[in-house]
């Protein structure tokens, strides 16, 4: 059988798994794409799919079964909310959405709902060296995890694209949401400090430190350099009461020449996790062809969406800015710190 999809946005990332869900991945069939840029759905439009005027008509149109949203944050609160409407799973990709209030409203319409129509594009969770990583964690043989250093660093971003907090309210939400799965725990704090700014980074504030205080009381250090020009670098080690987990280099070709002995590194996220993107679709698309959603959830959108906030508000204050959640709805299992998936 072949989940017949449509896909809201076609810019870069749309794109990219519209190449990926026609080339790759088999058991999906895209049946229609929109975007405000109408030209630019029909140019990404793969053979016999619609050029749909609007999300909702795709939404809503009987031949599509599952959507899969890549629009701008801000238009994905709508969009999921049609989707739960006309009960079709839904891929989201990174932020859920942009505010707590937001996040709340797909909380409660999923939940009345009564089963996950919704995975957010939280890619880390797919990564084998990740998986790793995490299976070894589990394992409980270094004991239990007391610090985990993340590191998050891109050879650059678009100029004028973002505004000067992108590190905090777009980049930070992947380091969120991988230390709460990593170690199986929640962030209940926030602290940020600021460096000097890097002069690539123009107005961002750019690079960023950042200090998440978990439930447990373990702790965890990320760096975020989004314009450190030499590549994109994503790093991680957690240090256990008895021994220390780290991702490991990725393997590449060992060049040789005058110049040394070197490996490339990749140049942004479509290259370094392109076998997550992959593997993240693979799982969606049996979830969704049962009519139902897996992996990263609504209830993890929402954390990583407080964890932003609360790093916004981190960099006024200066100090260390609780992070509230709700209590954990049914639908998204038990609390992080006893859930041991
Ligand atoms: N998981 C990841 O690693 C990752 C990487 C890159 C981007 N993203 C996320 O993917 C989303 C898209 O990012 P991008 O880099 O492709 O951006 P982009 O600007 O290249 O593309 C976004 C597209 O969405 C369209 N769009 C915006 N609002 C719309 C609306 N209301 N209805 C229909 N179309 C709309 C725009 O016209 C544009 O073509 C963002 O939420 C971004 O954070 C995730």
């Amino acid at each position: 059988m072949t989940l017949q999809v449509g896909v809201i946005g076609t810019g870069m990332i749309g794109r990219d798994h519209i190449r990926r869900l026609t080339n790759v991945v088999s058991g999906v069939e895209i049946v229609g794409v929109t975007d405000i840029d109408q030209a630019r759905a029909a140019a990404a439009a793969p053979a016999g799919a619609e050029v749909f005027a609007t999300p909702s008509a795709l939404i809503s149109s009987e031949k599509v079964e599952a959507v899969i949203i890549c629009s701008w944050g801000p238009a994905h609160e709508e969009q999921l909310l049609a989707c739960i409407a006309s009960g079709k799973p839904v891929f989201c990709e990174k932020p859920l959405v942009t505010s707590e209030s937001a996040a709340l409203r797909v909380m409660e319409a999923e939940v009345a709902c009564g089963r996950r129509l919704i995975q957010v594009g939280f890619m880390r969770r797919f990564d084998s060296d990740y998986r790793r990583l995490k299976a070894v964690i589990d394992g409980g043989k270094l004991g239990a995890p007391l610090m985990f250093h993340s590191v998050h660093r891109n050879a650059s971003v678009p100029e004028g694209l973002y505004t000067s907090e992108m590190p905090l309210n777009d980049t930070l939400v992947h380091d969120a949401d991988i230390s709460r799965w990593l170690l199986s725990d929640e962030v209940i704090g926030v602290e940020v400090r600021a460096p000097r700014r890097s002069s690539r980074g123009g107005a961002l504030r750019d690079p960023v430190f950042v200090l998440l205080h978990m439930a447990s009381g373990a702790l965890v250090d990320v760096e975020i350099s989004v314009n450190i020009a030499y590549g994109y670098d994503i790093r991680g080690e957690v240090s256990c009461e008895a021994g220390v987990a780290a991702l490991p280099n990725r393997p590449a070709t060992v060049i040789s020449d005058s110049n040394g002995i070197r490996q490339a590194i990749p140049e942004d996220w479509r290259e370094r996790f392109i076998d997550a993107y992959d593997q993240e679709f693979r799982e969606w698309i049996v979830a969704a062809s049962n009519g139902t959603a897996s992996g990263p959830s609504t209830w993890d959108g929402y954390a990583a969406t407080l964890v932003a906030d609360a790093a916004l508000r981190a960099v006024v204050s200066g100090g260390f800015e609780p992070v509230n959640m709700i209590a954990k709805p049914n639908l998204y299992g038990r609390p992080a710190a006893m859930a041991a998936e």
